[in-house]
């Protein structure tokens, strides 16, 4: 069990990986301060939805500041652990929304660093992506960086201004490199999301490219844990990748999906998206050996689950099977 003495900050609180994280985090018994600002990337309503049983909880409470003007240091007055999740996510939109993204991905990360080393917190968890590595992520964290979307290019900075003031101010910091999760709350532009609720609802699929680029996607509690076993582990001063064991490519994923769902998907190619990774299977050696964590969740059983929430999504708002 976790301490209630312990204050945990999560910012993106009310986006997909954040609310299932301050969850988990109320649940172990932290006491939690969820920071979002609803960003207009994806409906507020499904935000409000992702945190709405947090903000019923004693130990949760939500601050509707954007981390790019409010003011922090009173903000991240008595916290101990930052886990830092709000960003732009996806890259399709970095293509041309390039100011958002370096503002809520570079910008909110420094005001937010600035203010935790004044403050003087114990620990500095950051949210990164395996789309700092570029076209190809599979190998450990040494691969070189080399992102190929705008996305990409804000997220490895923000993790460059981490590790600097890591080592120009001794900035306790994890940086943790995830690597495509899914799960329920998945964000609505992400491709298992599309795919489970164009096959729900007997709607065309596009696979862009021809459909062999693989991916080896981490279902979301698995990437929660891996956010709990850095903060038990204690600052690392290094970098991990999360991600999950299976690899599996677009069309063995439809397959799967058609299986699972009880229904044909309607295919349609499209040319190959600018940016797109062609493999993402993280090599988690690291993250295993140090921080002693491991995915735990199969893709049957990740998507089975994520398929039902959006069965259950779709019912609420009338439309029926
Ligand atoms: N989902 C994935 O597969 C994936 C993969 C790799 C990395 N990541 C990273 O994980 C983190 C969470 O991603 P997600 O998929 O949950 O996205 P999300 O969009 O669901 O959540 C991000 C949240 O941050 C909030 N936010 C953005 N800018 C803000 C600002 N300036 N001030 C306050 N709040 C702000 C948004 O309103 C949103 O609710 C991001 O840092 C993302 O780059 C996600």
């Amino acid at each position: 069990m976790g301490d209630a003495n312990v204050t945990c900050m999560v910012t993106g609180a009310a986006g997909f990986i954040g609310s299932h994280l301050a969850e988990r985090l109320v649940a172990e018994g932290y006491r939690v301060i969820g920071v979002d600002c609803f960003t207009d990337y994806y409906p507020r309503a499904v935000k409000e939805r992702n945190v709405a049983g947090l903000r019923r909880h004693p130990r949760f409470t939500l601050a509707e500041v954007d981390l790019r003007t409010a003011e922090l240091e009173p903000l991240l007055e008595g916290v101990d652990v930052v886990f830092h999740n709000a960003a732009m996510p996806g890259l399709m939109r970095s293509w041309t929304e390039f100011d958002e993204y370096m503002t809520c991905n570079l910008l909110a990360t420094q005001r937010l660093l600035e203010a935790a080393r004044h403050v003087g917190i114990q620990h500095f968890i950051h949210a990164s992506t395996s789309s700092v590595y570029g076209r190809d992520s599979s190998g450990d964290e040494t691969r070189p960086t080399r992102p190929i979307s705008p996305y990409g290019i804000t997220k490895l900075a923000a993790e460059n201004l981490v590790r600097a003031y890591g080592e120009n101010f001794g900035l306790p910091y994890t940086i943790l490199r995830y690597f495509s999760i899914y799960g329920p709350r998945q964000r609505p532009d992400m491709g298992y999301y599309i795919f489970i609720n164009a096959i729900l609802k007997g709607e065309p699929i596009t696979l862009f490219g021809d459909g062999e680029q693989s991916r080896g996607n981490t279902y979301v509690a698995d990437c929660v844990e891996a956010n709990l076993a850095a903060m038990k582990h204690g600052p690392t001063g290094d970098v991990f990748n999360i991600g999950g064991g299976e690899e599996i490519t677009l069309n063995e994923l439809v397959a799967k999906l058609e299986s699972l769902i009880g229904r044909k998907a309607i295919i349609r190619r499209g040319p190959p998206r600018p940016g797109e990774q062609r493999r993402a299977l993280a090599d988690i050696r690291k993250a295993q050996a140090v921080l002693g964590w491991s995915p735990r969740v199969g893709l049957d059983e990740g998507l089975r689950a994520q398929i039902a929430w959006q069965r259950a999504e779709l019912e609420a708002s009338g439309w029926r099977e």
